[in-house]
């Protein structure tokens, strides 16, 4: 299930795909997206489903985006320190333009709600990224798996496979078409597309649609916990990188491989922090005064990746592959420790 660097973000979960942080940190998150220029504005915003809005966001002075790929997402910076992952669903070739699609989540934490109810078109929104944990690799077919919102992901990949191959499909499913997001996008693929809901066409077998893959289709999902769960059973003993799935569900970790401290050693400056048991690298690195944006603080957006140019991780996120664990060329400071008595970073 695992994709490569760029491994896979996430998604439908608390507020839409995201996760927080604390209020304290928000003044250097803010300064660390300021310092790539991404202060972006709401240039407009609009209601796509029930529960959903999409939100249109540009450069205040007209400049050009940064460049992305399907599956990427961008770190929304809100009042009071929430941070909130929202992947990219526009048309991947304007430059000019970001869009993402925030579902109402009634029992998050109030990032949904800031962004429905008082976000206005013309307010400024620091941002972090964009950067890709859902890479669209070259497969021969491609099977898409979306959930609810998590269709957001999948349509710029959708809409990029389609232009060059027929050999894929996607199954989308939504408690109710009135609820389901971009449905319209959709219309133009024909039966490339199966729309299953609970009220009008009934659920599909996901059975049925797995089990009747070739062996050289590629998997992406992104949608609830349960949806990723139920997908990932189905592709047990499945080839690495067959199934990439979009996470914001931590998986389960082991303990940490040594429980004595470790230095971590800043490549670019002369500061050696020294993190002991039971303290994570990113507060040790943060109560020492070095800005590190992190977001979910549980290993599964990326946000808060650093390169690694000696020593040996103890990775403990849900994004690296075996394979890109083993290269111990960067880490998620939020989860991961060190197995070797000293690691330096590239900070
Ligand atoms: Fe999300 Fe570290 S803050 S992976």
């Amino acid at each position: 299930m695992k994709a490569p660097l760029h491994r896979h973000g996430g998604l439908p979960q608390g507020d839409g795909m995201t996760a927080t942080t604390s209020s304290r940190n928000v003044t250097p998150l803010i300064a660390a997206a300021s310092r790539d220029s991404l202060v972006l504005t709401v240039a407009a915003k609009r209601t796509v489903s029930h529960g959903v809005c999409e939100l249109a966001l540009s450069d205040p002075a007209g400049r050009l985006l940064p460049d992305w790929t399907p599956g990427s997402h961008i770190d929304v910076i809100l009042p009071a320190g929430r941070v909130r992952q929202y992947s990219l669903c526009g048309d991947r070739w304007d430059p000019f333009v970001y869009r993402v699609a925030v579902l109402r989540e009634p029992h998050g934490r109030g990032g949904s709600a800031y962004v429905h109810d008082e976000l206005r078109v013309g307010d400024r929104v620091p941002i972090g990224g964009p950067r890709n944990n859902f890479a669209l690799v070259p497969a021969q077919r491609y099977l898409f798996i979306a959930g609810g919102i998590g269709i957001t992901p999948l349509l710029p990949m959708i809409e990029q496979t389609a232009g060059s191959t027929d050999a894929w499909s996607l199954v989308y499913a939504g408690r109710s078409r009135a609820t389901m997001a971009f449905l319209d996008r959709l219309d133009r693929y024909g039966e490339h597309v199966s729309v299953w809901t609970d009220d009008c066409t009934g659920r599909g077998e996901l059975d049925a649609v797995m089990n009747g893959l070739s062996a050289d289709t590629t998997v992406y999902c992104c949608g609830p916990a349960g949806l990723l769960e139920a997908v990932e059973q189905r592709s047990l003993g499945w080839p690495a990188g067959r199934l990439r799935t979009e996470r914001f569900v931590p998986t389960a970790s082991a303990a940490p491989m040594r429980d004595t401290a470790f230095d971590v050693e800043l490549a670019r400056s002369p500061l050696t922090v020294t993190v002991h048991p039971g303290i994570g690298v990113l507060d040790a690195l943060q109560a020492a005064g070095v800005t590190v944006l992190a977001s979910c603080r549980r290993g599964v957006c990326g946000t808060c990746e650093i390169p690694v140019v000696d020593g040996i991780p103890d990775h403990r996120d849900s994004l690296l592959s075996d394979e890109e664990r083993a290269r111990n060329n960067c880490m998620f400071p939020c989860v991961s420790r060190s197995c070797s008595d000293r690691l330096v970073v590239d900070l």
